[in-house]
Order: C-alpha cells, then sequence, then structure tokens
C-alpha cells in the first residue's frame, strides 16, 4: 500500500513538472530566473496536492484496515476514542493542529445554541493553516505597499517596461554595430585590411564567380578587375549597385541574402581587384575612371 502511495505522489509530482519545463523552454520570452520562479511555484503547489492526496489515501487505507470509529459499536467506539483522546490530549498531533482539530469532549464548549431536528452545530475555530494563510497575505500586501509604493525600492510595471526597453535599445545598438547594420552605401568606407578584404573574397566565391569570374575577369557580368565602371568605381557607387543590383541587366540585389557588413567586405575586395590584370578580361564596359 505505502509503495503505491509514493508511487502515486512521485507520478503526481514528476508528471506537471516535466510538462512544465518542456512548455517553459518552448516559451523563450522569458527569462531564465523567471522560468526557475515558474517551475519551482509549480513543483511546490504539486507538492501540497501530492501530500494533501498522500494524506487523503493513507485515512482511506486505515478505513480499510480497522472500520471507521463511528461504524464499531458505542462502548468499543468510546474506549478507542479515549485512547485517541488521550494521546492526542497529551500532545496533540501536528496534523491536528494544523487543521483545529478538538477532541470530542469538548465539543460541548463550542457547541453552538441553536438546533435543528436534532442536528447541532460546531462553532469549530478557523483551522491553524488558513490562518496562517490569512496572516500571510496581510503581511505580503504590507511588504508590497512599502516596497512599491511607500519606498519605491522595486520599479512598477511602467518603469520595468521603460527600463527593459532602454536595456534592449542598448543591446540592439551594440548588435548592429557589430553585424554593420549600420553600414550603407552612403558610410561604406575605403578599406586595406587584410581581414577585411579576406572576408570579401570569401562571400565574392560564394556568390559571385558564375558571373564576374573567379578573379574578377568578368564572364556573364562586367570585368570587376579593370578600371571601367558602368555605374561607378567608388566605394560607395559599388557598394549600392550590390546592395540594390541592376535586376533589368540581370545583376540581382543582395541586399536581402548579404548583410551590409559583408557588402561593405565584397566592396572593398572587389576594389582591391583594380589593376590585377587577370587572363582572359572581359573587354571593359561603362566609363574609364
Ligand atoms: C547572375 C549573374 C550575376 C551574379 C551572380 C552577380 N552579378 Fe554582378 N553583375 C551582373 C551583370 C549582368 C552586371 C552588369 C549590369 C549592367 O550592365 O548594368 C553586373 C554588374 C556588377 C557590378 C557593377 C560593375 C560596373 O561596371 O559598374 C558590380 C560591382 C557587381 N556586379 C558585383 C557583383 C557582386 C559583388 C556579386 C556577388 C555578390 C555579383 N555581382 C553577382 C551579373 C551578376
Amino acid at each position: 500500500m505505502k509503495r503505491l502511495i509514493y508511487t502515486i505522489a512521485i507520478l503526481l509530482t514528476a508528471g506537471p513538472l516535466l510538462a512544465a519545463e518542456t512548455s517553459a523552454g518552448r516559451n523563450t520570452g522569458n527569462t531564465f530566473s523567471e522560468v526557475v520562479v515558474i517551475l519551482f511555484l509549480i513543483a511546490l503547489l504539486f507538492l501540497i496536492v501530492s501530500l494533501v492526496l498522500l494524506k487523503t489515501v493513507q485515512i482511506m487505507a486505515n478505513e480499510i484496515k480497522n472500520p471507521s470509529l463511528v461504524t464499531l459499536e458505542e462502548p468499543k467506539r468510546m474506549l478507542e476514542y479515549s485512547e485517541w483522546e488521550a494521546t492526542e490530549k497529551s500532545s496533540p498531533g501536528i496534523w491536528s493542529k494544523l487543521m483545529g482539530l478538538r477532541p470530542i469532549s469538548e465539543e460541548k464548549d463550542i457547541m453552538m445554541d441553536h438546533e435543528f431536528d436534532g442536528i447541532v452545530e460546531l462553532d469549530n475555530p478557523t483551522p491553524a493553516w488558513f490562518m496562517g494563510l490569512f496572516y500571510s497575505t496581510i503581511l505580503f500586501a504590507v511588504v508590497y505597499m512599502l516596497n512599491y509604493h511607500v519606498f519605491e525600492w522595486s520599479p512598477l510595471q511602467d518603469e520595468e517596461y521603460a527600463i527593459e526597453m532602454k536595456a534592449a535599445e542598448v543591446e540592439k545598438a551594440a548588435f548592429l554595430a557589430n553585424s554593420g547594420e549600420l553600414i550603407d552605401e552612403n558610410s561604406v568606407k575605403v578599406s586595406t585590411e587584410a581581414g577585411v578584404i579576406a572576408a570579401g573574397k570569401a562571400v565574392y566565391t560564394q556568390n559571385c564567380i558564375a558571373c564576374h569570374g573567379v578573379l574578377g575577369e568578368g564572364t556573364v557580368g562586367p570585368n570587376l578587375a579593370d578600371d571601367s565602371w558602368i555605374h561607378g568605381g567608388t566605394v560607395n557607387d559599388i557598394f549600392k549597385t550590390i546592395k540594390y543590383g541592376v535586376p533589368e541587366k540581370g545583376m540581382i540585389a543582395w541586399e536581402k541574402t548579404l548583410t551590409p557588413k559583408q557588402t561593405s567586405d565584397l566592396s572593398n575586395y572587389i576594389l582591391s581587384l583594380q589593376g590585377t590584370n587577370p587572363p582572359n578580361p572581359k573587354a571593359p564596359q561603362g566609363v574609364k575612371l
């Protein structure tokens, strides 16, 4: 019986916990600490539910083993009861204390003076657990008010929102600066840094050689290693051509495929091809610089 009870309790606790974890995992909007708190609360809730269930099952199991005091014959019942009362009085169990249970011998003290058809009502004290809960809500309210409205230690929702938005703004700026999202055709800078050229070359090799040749000598697309340009040969012009393309002539707009940083690296790589005189060059097109 005990084993069964423990199994039920473990299943009751573990099942919802697992479910909560997977759903918390899916909710990527929450920060880690929020997820931990939610998980803790859920675990606590299910622990309490399991304990209550456990107690219920225990009581029911006892009932089956030794039929309830009520169903026993009167003398025996009184005997068993007085035994229980003796131990309970010498040291009331924690359960009796929590539930605010009073021994039957004290019933006459708490009996209310109305009666209906022989049914009387007991003025039982409110259980300790309930009073504990009640006082803790009062305590919570006081602490909450002092914290949020009197001393204003913690930010209210509006402030919290503003603070988070500000932090996000800073993060966003840092992210954009890192990924070069802020570079456009007006702000792109000439660079001969080896890292930039190498990065540009990698992107070029992956996307551009089909039409401009392995070394920029030109095939379908124009020669990028000569000093003649259809759309201008400054770093800004090249950036612009790559970004927006010349769709009607077969040059794709790369805006959506490449990041501004990649486009910037590419532009500098193409500039670095100037005067490299690759073999089999395509005849110059456009205006000579
Ligand atoms: C599908 C073929 C094709 C691909 C792929 C392609 N281009 Fe082009 N590109 C062209 C064509 C065609 C032109 C000429 C457009 C015109 O005549 O106005 C061109 C023009 C250009 C120009 C302007 C040259 C000038 O003389 O002004 C640049 C710069 C350029 N491409 C860079 C690139 C880069 C960088 C890539 C890779 C990310 C790339 N292209 C990928 C076909 C392509």
